[in-house]
């Protein structure tokens, strides 16, 4: 059974009023950008595709539903794995009460739409972050020879007969789930498919080794140009073992730089995360890598960190995900900070909540704000809008004097297995009522 979303669940946090006391170790689990697109990519093969690390949360309980929609059977291995058996004709409609709940329902389209010659899927769903456009999907289908339709919000996509035709795309923006989607989807085109101004994030090359060593002819994985040779369906000699999510990790990065003594971030990869990391030691941080590990000082409180900018960007950049933490740190750092949102225009919402907090804020226009620090943060009641800010309150509220009250918990169980229980274990006052 897949958990079920319990929204009125909400976490009450008690502050440290800034005192840096947490310490222990706390494990990173794997990416849920890496494991839902490696689900997604189970479309693709003739035989059972085995899925390991994969994380306990509600984005992968939904994927997992969508999977079942399609004629696929999932069966759970056990806490953190899967494997996927595909049906002898796959389904090509994605289900829109599934697919409305999260952005990576899209990824799904390109692997049915190159496997059963057709896809219908509504406009996808995910944290609002801002307008967030498909033309890139539409785009790539179309000139793989694709006739692409929409009704009533429904996107019908048919290939043309004998298959998609592989393609040279560019990409005016590097799309991470586009370029996902259309590499799934050349891998069975006819021809090869180059795909221009690719997204470089890590994720993208854990599916593209995992895709090679099943029978994929993908290169240039982790540069701006990736070339697909299409070919046949894939066979699962591999299992798809879920790198550790670099977010999560950074996260618990800043956190421990804001409330912890000595805190180990264990299963992460220091090297997803050189940006963060290089901004944060930039501000005072004292961080120590190891191969798996990332170990974090807190400073004495008394002498604050410094403020520092931050402008999010394409990986290997700062990556907009840890935006709202971050933003959380540069209030507790003295000076101004700037912060430039470069991919999301609407990815401040959470500002309002902070700033009623006690931070001081200043929003220079829909990308960009200058955060003066530091800042007491009092507790308060809290409406996470999304996964990531969710996070970021959450560290908010740990830093801040008094107790504050996170509702919308289901945004944050969305893409973070049971929080709460990691960090009690390093000493934080968190509990789920
Ligand atoms: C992925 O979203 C992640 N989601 C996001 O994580 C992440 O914030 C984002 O990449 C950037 O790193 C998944 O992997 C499921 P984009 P995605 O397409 O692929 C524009 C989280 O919290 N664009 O790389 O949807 C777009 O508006 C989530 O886990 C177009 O113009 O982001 C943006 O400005 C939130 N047309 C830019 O590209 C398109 O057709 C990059 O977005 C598609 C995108």
């Amino acid at each position: 059974m897949e958990p079920v979303a319990k929204t009125e669940e909400r976490f009450v946090i008690g502050g440290l009023a800034g005192a840096r006391t947490l310490r222990g170790s706390i494990p990173v689990r794997g990416a849920k950008n890496a494991a839902l697109k490696a689900l997604a990519a189970t479309l693709l093969f003739k035989d059972t595709v085995t899925l390991a690390n994969v994380p306990d949360i509600e984005d992968i309980a939904r994927a997992n539903e969508l999977l079942r929609e399609l004629g696929v059977k999932v069966t759970r291995l056990g806490a953190h794995a899967y494997a996927c058996t595909p049906p002898a004709s796959q389904a090509s409609a994605l289900p829109p009460a599934i697919a409305n709940k999260f952005r990576a329902s899209i990824v799904f389209s390109g692997p049915l739409l190159a496997r059963t010659g057709r896809v219908s899927f509504p406009h996808p769903g995910g944290c609002l972050l801002g307008a967030r456009p498909i033309d890139l999907f539409l785009n790539g289908f179309a000139k793989m020879g694709a006739t692409v339709g929409e009704k009533d919000g429904v996107y019908e996509i048919v290939a043309p007969k004998g298959g998609l035709t592989g393609a040279t795309i560019f990409f005016k923006n590097p799309s991470v789930t586009a370029t996902e989607t259309l590499i799934l989807a050349a891998i069975l085109a006819r021809g090869t498919t180059v795909l221009k101004n690719a997204a470089r994030e890590p994720e993208i090359s854990a599916l593209a080794d995992f895709l090679n060593a099943c029978g994929a002819k993908i290169s240039g994985v982790g540069t701006g140009e990736i070339t697909i040779k299409g070919g046949k369906l894939l066979s699962a000699k591999k299992k798809f073992v879920t790198p550790p999510d670099r977010i999560e990790a950074g996260s618990f990065l800043i956190l421990a730089a804001l409330a912890g003594k000595d805190v180990t971030i264990t299963e992460c990869e220091p090297a997803h995360l050189l940006a963060p990391i290089e901004h944060l030691r930039d501000a005072g941080v004292s961080i120590e890598t190891g191969k798996k590990t990332i170990r974090v000082m807190g400073a004495s409180p008394k002498s604050p960190y410094a403020a520092c900018d931050i402008k999010t960007s394409e990986y290997p950049g700062f990556p907009t995900d840890l935006q709202a933490p971050m933003t959380v740190f540069l209030t507790q750092a003295a000076g101004n900070s700037r912060v430039f949102e470069t991919i999301f225009e609407g990815r401040f919402r959470y500002l309002d909540a902070l700033e009623k907090m006690g931070a001081k804020i200043e929003t220079c226009d829909p990308h960009r704000i200058i955060v003066s620090g530091p800042s007491l943060l009092s507790g308060r009641t809290l409406e996470s809008p999304d996964l990531r800010a969710g996070l970021a309150y959450i560290i908010a509220a740990l830093v801040a004097t008094g107790e504050s009250v996170i509702h919308n918990v289901y945004t944050i169980d969305r893409g973070y297995e049971r929080i709460e229980e990691r960090l009690q274990a390093i000493g934080a006052e968190i509990k789920r009522i």
